[in-house]
């Protein structure tokens, strides 16, 4: 097995483990009192969603999104949840079950081989991307699948610009227990998420918050 196979069977493993309490943890994520809710809600408005679109939540957990997302396309529009760990689909489909919604469907899949319907309106990454390898490949190609005009969100955590390495690295061990922590702010993926939404897309607008210690990234494809 590559060390990328292992990585990631370490994080489906952790994300199994977390599914059940994934809900109430994330209101501590990434620590208490973090505007966790403001900032769902400014990545929702950035999609530019209408009645009756179609979009993706890719990465998409316990569908913690889908209320947001379904307030603005309706019962007429549709959303895809997509994720790679089956315990994070299990919680998604209970809430979805629950609440009664006909029109999301989800998908368990790698978001690096994921093939993206043609001709959606939007879409959607929460605190996810930066945990993808080939996050700049998932910008690249969720870009080719949309509309004209259509938007890419991406919302997720980074390291801020003037931290120390040591106070950044204590910041998000508790984020990231399955990964290196060295690796991730290393690779310091929020830029090659920048730099792949600057490439394939128009409009392209970054916005830091919080102190830096998150990042709002959209971008609409030009005509088709
Ligand atoms: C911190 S959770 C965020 C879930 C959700 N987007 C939210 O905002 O609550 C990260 C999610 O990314 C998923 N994930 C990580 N790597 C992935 C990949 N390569 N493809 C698809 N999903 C992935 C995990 O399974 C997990 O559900």
């Amino acid at each position: 097995m590559s060390q990328a196979s292992r990585t990631q069977e370490r994080l489906i493993e952790t994300y199994r483990k977390k599914a059940k309490r994934y809900d109430i943890m994330s209101r501590l994520y990434p620590a208490p009192g973090y505007p966790q809710r403001e900032q769902r809600l400014r990545a929702v408005r950035a999609l530019g969603l209408r009645p009756g679109d179609s979009v993706i939540d890719m990465a998409c957990g316990t569908g913690l999104n889908f209320r947001l997302l379904e307030k603005v396309v309706g019962p007429g529009g549709r959303i895809t949840g997509v994720d790679l760990t089956d315990a994070m689909l299990a919680q998604a489909q209970d809430r979805i079950g629950k609440n009664g919604w006909g029109n999301i469907s989800l998908v368990q899949a790698d978001a690096a081989s994921f093939d993206f319907p043609a001709e959606v309106d939007a879409i959607l990454s929460t605190y996810a991307l930066t945990q993808v390898p080939e996050c700049a490949e998932v910008i690249a190609q969720g870009a080719k699948a949309l509309d004209g005009g259509g938007r890419w969100v991406v919302l997720d955590l980074k390291v801020p610009g003037s931290t120390p390495g040591w106070l950044a690295q204590l910041g998000t061990a508790t984020v990231r227990p399955f990964a290196s922590i060295d690796e991730w702010m290393g690779r310091r993926p929020w830029e090659a998420i920048r730099a792949a939404m600057q490439e394939e897309l128009a409009d392209v607008s970054w916005t830091e918050l919080f102190f830096g210690t998150a990042f709002l990234a959209s971008g609409s494809r030009g005509p088709v």
